[in-house]
């Protein structure tokens, strides 16, 4: 019988749970044992386990966060830890452990794939959606909807006061939730940290847009552009207008997961049990162009992922 793994690691995705429940189902339906680690790679340094069936997965599917708890581990890229979370895997007679989590937890596996003999097979969870090889990542449509719909507030209360708004969204050094987001309120200005913006030309396109009779303007900025709240007193001190600064933060990871992250969470698990029937190595299971496929880990952790600025210039187009 086949002893399967489940951890949940790094910043916490809407649809982790769903991913659990697909996980453990079909792994039980194949027949395996399944143990769940706590509290993301931690639980592999100190053997914190728990059995997992298809009863303790029940009615979590619509809940956000990790059942698992996670945590971000810094002592894990440490050689005496990777060797003990080696030996973890080995105690527990753990032939694959499943990884659900985003960039840094695949880099974590990585390394671990080093020392172990356990298949690592990861599974794309992030709000960030900056994984390189997958399309989307478990969590992202979550996040997107999630600030979205309060932009769309915030758009109501611009609109009333006639100000500016510069609103950050979190995506780490990475604009893929900003440019979706931005696209998807009809920001006049997003703010990625792949293009660089001069402040002038922010400046510029807030006057055309005056100009052309628009009396109030949503700026949606990654966190990862730069730094928002001397960038809101620019754009005061220069147009002597009111801009206002909100930073979303942490609504954006929590929340029930959108039908989209269930179903992405659903063929993530499907994909990545039938990678244990075929003889392949460690890999992370991917969404490439409608197609549910497989990227080996390696190459996942050796690339970036491209942002795709058609989207940036259709967004800048379409909020003329
Ligand atoms: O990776 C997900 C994410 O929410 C990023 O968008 C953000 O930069 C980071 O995690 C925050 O990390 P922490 O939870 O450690 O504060």
């Amino acid at each position: 019988m086949k002893h399967v793994g489940i951890v949940t690691s790094g910043g916490d995705a809407p649809g982790m749970n769903a991913a659990i429940r697909g996980l453990v189902r079909l792994s039980v339906l194949e027949g395996f044992e399944v143990l769940g680690f706590e509290r993301g790679w931690e639980g592999l340094l100190t053997n914190e386990t728990r059995h997992l069936g298809p009863r303790s997965v029940g009615g979590i599917l619509n809940v956000g966060g990790t059942i698992l708890h996670t945590a971000r581990s810094p002592r894990f890229k440490q050689q005496n830890s990777l060797e003990r979370a080696a030996q973890v895997l080995e105690e527990n007679k753990i032939d694959c452990l499943f990884v659900i989590g985003g960039n840094g937890s695949f880099k974590g596996a990585l390394d671990l794939s080093r020392h172990t003999n356990t298949r690592l097979i990861g599974v794309p969870a992030s709000i960030d959606n900056d994984i390189y090889g997958t399309d989307e990542t478990i969590g992202f449509d979550t996040a997107v909807n999630t600030a979205v719909s309060e932009i769309d507030k915030i758009r109501d209360t611009a609109l009333s006061h006639e100000r500016t708004f510069i609103v950050e969204v979190m995506g780490r050094a990475r604009g893929f939730l900003a440019l979706t987001v931005g696209l998807n309120v009809g920001a006049e200005v997003i703010l990625v940290p792949e293009v660089e913006i001069d402040k002038r030309e922010i400046i510029r396109t807030l006057r055309e847009n005056a100009a052309k009779g628009k009396k109030s303007s949503i700026i949606v900025a990654a966190e990862g552009f730069g730094d928002t709240r001397k960038l809101a007193t620019e754009i005061e001190k220069s147009e002597n207008t009111e801009v206002r600064l909100t930073v979303l933060g942490y609504v954006q990871r929590g929340g029930s997961p959108t039908a989209r992250s269930r179903t992405l969470a659903f063929v993530f698990s499907e994909k990545a049990i039938e990678l244990l029937s075929e003889n392949s190595g460690n890999d992370i299971v991917a969404l490439r162009n409608g197609e549910v496929s497989s990227v080996p880990l390696e190459e996942t952790c050796k690339h970036r992922k491209k942002l795709d600025l058609r989207l940036l210039e259709l967004a800048k187009r379409l909020s003329t």
